[in-house]
């Protein structure tokens, strides 16, 4: 085995600020598979495009024979399981895609890498991991009294995405538990950042207020998310793939339950101070409009496991993280443009223009 990782989607939101994280700190090198769908860009690896430490392969985690070459070839210590379709209301309009890659596409992986592991080594076998990066949506909705999802919370996923992210969980628990295989799984809550696609919540707030377009609510905002900065999710993964028990499962989170209405109105309030509107507030362009169908109330993570067993703890609080992405997105006027043509003005005709109140 050598000193090298596989990333797989990272080009997209997480994924890429993790390889840029990791060939930054000088960890190794890294080979980053991504299929480039509309969430994925290579922008987001300009910093590193000319380091020999990254290597970029555009391929599907479905197709065997790509995923078997690459094994062979790069002979990883680890693979990091970032790809996945992402948007709970796209799965909403195509829940097929999310099918494909999430369940289908993780299983074909997870053969691929069975053989690979197999053919190692005792030490490399012992030594090696994969580990799969999951979401908190899959425990399922919480009331405003219940505890937080803490690991062994039953699984409840309520939409195709959730649904799609947890049969991909279940997978990688039967491969350890079947196969012996080294497996580890994180159930991180909602992430914000650089690089961040402006289809979810905080970056669609951030270009819709700029651009002078309604910054549209779901039902009447009181849905609670818990969030985290990016670059914690990242150190997160880190720490977990250094020191986390083999079989095991680790909850990620912020401790920073807010509701939608209190994020909108705080990016609104931000950029009423470093962008100030010729007249009026950011706030004035809030719309209510249609609610997600089977919108989950609240997601909160209990990350005591984590800081317990492994001494991770966020280093950003919303305030800082916030103050980064918003000063990022200002900064990064081009990036947006360029994510905002084409393709993603089909998806906003789609999503909104069918809402009530749009
Ligand atoms: P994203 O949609 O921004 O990026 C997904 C990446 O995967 C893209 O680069 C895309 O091109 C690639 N991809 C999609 N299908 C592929 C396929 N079949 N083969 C290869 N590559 C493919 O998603 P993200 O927000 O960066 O999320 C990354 C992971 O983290 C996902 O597994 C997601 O479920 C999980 N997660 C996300 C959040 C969040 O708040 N965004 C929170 C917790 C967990
Ligand atoms: P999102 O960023 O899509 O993440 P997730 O659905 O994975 O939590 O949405 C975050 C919250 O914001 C969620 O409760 C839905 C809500 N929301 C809106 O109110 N308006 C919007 O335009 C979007 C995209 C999301």
């Amino acid at each position: 085995m050598n000193n090298c990782i596989v990333v797989t989607g990272g080009a997209g939101f997480i994924g890429s600020n993790f390889v840029n994280a990791w060939v930054q700190l000088g960890l190794g090198k890294v080979v980053n598979l991504d299929k480039l769908t509309y969430a994925g860009n290579l922008e987001n690896l300009s910093a590193i495009q000319e380091n020999d430490n990254h290597v970029f392969v555009q391929a599907d985690i479905g197709d065997r024979e790509v995923i078997a070459e690459l094994l062979k070839t790069h002979q990883p210590k680890a693979i990091l399981n970032f790809a996945a379709e992402s948007h709970v209301d796209r799965s909403i309009h195509a829940p097929g895609e999310f099918i494909q890659t999430n369940i289908v596409g993780t299983f074909n992986l997870l053969e691929e890498v069975r053989a690979y592991w197999n053919a190692l080594a005792d030490d490399d076998q012992k030594n090696f991991r994969f580990l799969h990066v999951s979401t908190d949506e899959v425990y399922g909705s919480l009331t405003a009294s219940d505890p937080a999802f803490k690991e062994t919370n039953p699984y409840e996923p309520n939409s195709p995405y959730s649904a799609s992210k947890a049969a991909s969980d279940h997978l990688v628990r039967a491969y350890h538990h079947t196969y012996a295989m080294p497996m580890l799984t994180t159930n991180c809550s909602n992430n914000y950042g650089p690089y961040h696609f402006p289809e979810k919540l905080i970056p669609l707030v951030i270009h819709n207020a700029l651009n002078g377009k309604d910054l549209p609510i779901y039902g009447d905002g009181s849905n609670v998310r818990d969030w985290l900065y990016v670059g914690d999710h990242c150190s997160a993964i880190r720490r977990v793939l250094e020191a986390g028990k083999i079989g095991e499962t680790y909850n990620i989170g912020g401790w920073n339950e807010m509701s939608n209405l209190e994020v909108v109105h705080t990016l609104c309030d931000m950029l009423d101070k470093q962008r100030p509107k010729e007249s009026g507030s950011y706030r004035d362009q809030i719309t209510y409009v249609t609610d997600r169908p089977g919108h989950d109330q609240r997601y909160a993570i209990d990350a005591t496991k984590i800081e317990r067993e492994l001494g991770w703890k966020p280093a950003e609080t919303f305030e800082t993280g916030i103050q980064k992405t918003v000063a990022w997105y200002l900064d990064n006027q081009q990036w947006v443009d360029n994510v905002t043509s084409g393709e993603y003005q089909k998806w906003v005709g789609k999503n909104y223009q069918t809402r009530e109140g749009a």
